[in-house]
């Protein structure tokens, strides 16, 4: 395709926009015989269908019902969520899960890009990918925590932890009092995605 066939994008006049560029790089797979399209149907329904923040819920769900399960994951994440058949890729080499108290709030980000155990919480919101939060989540947590809706008292103290390709997070919320002795399933639909990054509690 010629530069000159093709719709220009105004920040970059010489770039085509990426849908262009997109489907060029998609025609040219399937030209040889490299199956793009249905690659892309099956990546589209795993992110749809099976990289859900529902495996996380049940995983925190399991925590707060099970004292045992609740030690093996805090020691071990990526085994402990394989007892309930969840799976991550094998780059993710550890699965740490930071456990919350009355007065200590976790929270995750990435500082470099957008990396978050994705198999288990879900693929990251665009919030979490932007550079404003990135950045300011690091210098200025309670600021931000706040901003976000989630105002904690002075004396919760705020960690903020950095994913890395190979080690990463999620954070167990404090399961809410009133909510002892519920079961698993009902405990499962109180848990967010935002929950779980530590942006918000439950
Ligand atoms: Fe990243």
């Amino acid at each position: 395709m010629s530069q000159t066939s093709m719709a220009k994008d105004s920040a970059h006049p010489n770039i085509a926009p990426v849908e262009r560029r997109v489907d060029a790089i998609q025609a040219a797979l399937e030209e040889r015989g490299l199956g793009a399209a249905a690659a892309i149907e099956q990546q589209a329904h795993l992110v749809e269908e099976q990289w859900v923040p529902a495996n996380g819920a049940r995983v925190v769900a399991k925590a707060w019902s099970d004292p045992e399960f609740r030690k093996r994951l805090l020691a071990n994440g990526r085994e402990a969520v394989a007892e309930l058949g969840l799976t991550m890729p094998k780059h993710h080499r550890h699965l740490v899960v930071l456990e919350n108290t009355p007065k200590v709030q976790n929270v995750i980000c990435c500082t470099l890009c957008s990396c978050t155990a994705f198999t288990i919480i879900g693929l990251p919101p665009d919030w979490y990918k932007d550079l404003e939060y990135r950045s300011r989540i690091v210098r200025q947590s309670r600021t931000v925590l706040k901003e976000m809706g989630t105002d904690l008292p002075e004396d919760v103290e705020v960690r903020v932890w950095d994913t890395t390709a190979d080690t990463r997070y999620m954070v167990l919320p404090v399961q809410p009092p009133h909510t002892a002795g519920w079961p698993e399933e009902k405990l499962a639909q109180l848990v967010t995605r935002d929950g779980m990054i530590g942006v918000a509690r439950l």
